[in-house]
């Protein structure tokens, strides 16, 4: 039985996380499945329960940068980094500080760690709560979206993990933007959260990794698998038209006429607002009622690269 704990309930959820079992949590971005991340077991635990390839690292949880320098070597570039969007949704890959004690697994045997400071506050005061760092990824099994809401989580892992924090819907809705430092120059690994354009003015340009180029390489995310994102409908991109035994996710003001049903990730056009809507709506419309899911274009600019890099994900990797 998963207890879901409401927020008054903290202590508990960083107790549960003290004696090694698994707690989900809110972040701003999605919901994070947390176990201690100096602890194999759980960190194990944590593959267990979400069927993940082992080989997929995951990232480290801490509530300030002063943790964060515990755990990992930072340069300047680092710092400047973090002190400018930390808390919030940037993920930082470095390498690992000398007497780093988390988890080989956890880094899936890489000798770097992708740190990551959360901004939401109930993630906030259980990586206080606990003292811990907390090793989590998206609260969703593996090849799934991840989960924005406690249902979605309920959905996902309930009767998996001992406890699930409620912090209603997360308020951004998509994954943390993941920036590689570990070399000389930065990579983006993962658009998110945090907009490339942003992050370019404290470090200049930043080279992108084009989904697939780690196919057949040495991945340096491997967790971005195509599989990834992939709902179980066929996906439709950059639709025109609609039939109508398709289900459509629509965007802006002017919804395609004519699907089965449809969703709008943002009626205004709004590319935040549609970024904390587009998982929500990929699990609604995944329905074997409809033949595929047709998707509007959305724009390529700020949250709209890591909407398009989702979208273009799950339409590959089904
Ligand atoms: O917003 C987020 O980042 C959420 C919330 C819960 O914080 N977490 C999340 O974790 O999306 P996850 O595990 O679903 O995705 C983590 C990504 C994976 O693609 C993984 O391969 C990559 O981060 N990653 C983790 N450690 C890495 C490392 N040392 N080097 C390269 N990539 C790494
Ligand atoms: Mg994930």
């Amino acid at each position: 039985m998963t207890e879901l704990l409401a927020p008054s309930a903290l202590d508990r959820a960083a107790m549960l996380l003290r004696q090694g079992e698994l707690v989900a949590f809110p972040t701003e971005t999605v919901y994070g499945l947390g176990g201690d991340a100096t602890s194999e077991a759980a960190v194990a635990a944590i593959f267990a329960a979400k069927e993940r390839p082992q080989f997929n690292p995951l990232i480290v949880h801490v509530p300030d940068l002063g943790m964060a320098e515990k755990l990992a070597s930072f340069d300047e570039r680092a710092r400047s980094l973090a002190r400018k969007f930390w808390p919030g949704p940037l993920t930082l890959v470095l390498k690992r500080a000398p007497d780093c004690p988390v988890a080989l697994l956890a880094c899936a045997g890489l000798d770097t760690v992708a740190m990551r400071v959360p901004a939401h506050p109930l993630a906030q005061k259980l990586l206080r709560a606990c003292r811990l760092p907390l090793a989590a990824p998206s609260a969703n099994r593996s090849g799934h979206v991840s989960p924005t809401t406690s249902a979605h989580v309920m959905e996902e892992l309930g009767g998996r993990i001992a406890a699930l924090l409620d912090g209603g819907p997360c308020p951004i809705g998509i994954e943390s933007t993941i920036l590689d430092l570990s070399g000389e120059k930065p990579v983006l690994l993962r658009p998110g959260g945090a907009a490339l354009e942003e992050l370019e003015k404290i470090t200049g340009p930043i080279a992108r990794m084009e989904p697939g180029a780690q196919e057949g390489a040495q991945p340096r995310a491997p967790g971005m698998l195509e599989r990834h994102y992939a709902p179980s409908l066929p996906l439709r991109l950059n639709a025109a038209g609609v039939a109508k035994t398709e289900a459509l996710i629509a965007f802006g003001p002017k919804p395609l006429p004519g699907a089965a049903r449809t969703l709008s990730l943002s009626p205004s056009g709004d590319l935040q607002e549609a970024a904390s809507r587009l998982f929500a709506a990929l699990r609604a419309l995944d329905n074997p009622a409809f033949s595929a899911i047709a998707v509007m274009p959305i724009p390529e600019r700020g949250l709209g690269l890591a909407i398009n890099d989702r979208l273009a994900r799950a339409a590959r990797g089904r």
